[in-house]
């Protein structure tokens, strides 16, 4: 008997500013969307230059993005169904 698939992760939907994406429930935010290439995750405050996951362990602060209205470190979110996550506009 094989167990093949038996402990693959369950596939959900989430939304990333309006565009519906899929991603493995329970990964990192931050992997999740560097794996669909959404890399960009927000713009400098004063040059407007792009930003986006660096240190992918809560140090940095660049993967900073809006998750269901709050504002959350991407590389310290874990993926969940039906996630509004939208880039933040700094000022
Ligand atoms: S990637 Fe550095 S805090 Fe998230």
């Amino acid at each position: 008997m094989s167990d093949k698939g038996a402990h693959a992760p369950e596939v959900v939907a989430f939304t990333f500013d309006n565009e519906t994406l899929t991603g493995a429930a329970g990964r990192m935010l931050a992997a999740v969307l560097i794996a669909q290439g959404r890399r960009i995750l927000r713009r400098s405050p004063r040059a407007e230059m792009p930003r986006g996951a660096f240190c992918l362990m809560g140090s940095c602060q660049e993967c900073l993005v809006d998750v269901d209205g709050h504002r959350r470190l991407a590389c310290r979110t874990s993926l969940v169904a039906d996630m509004d996550v939208r880039r933040v506009t700094l000022e």
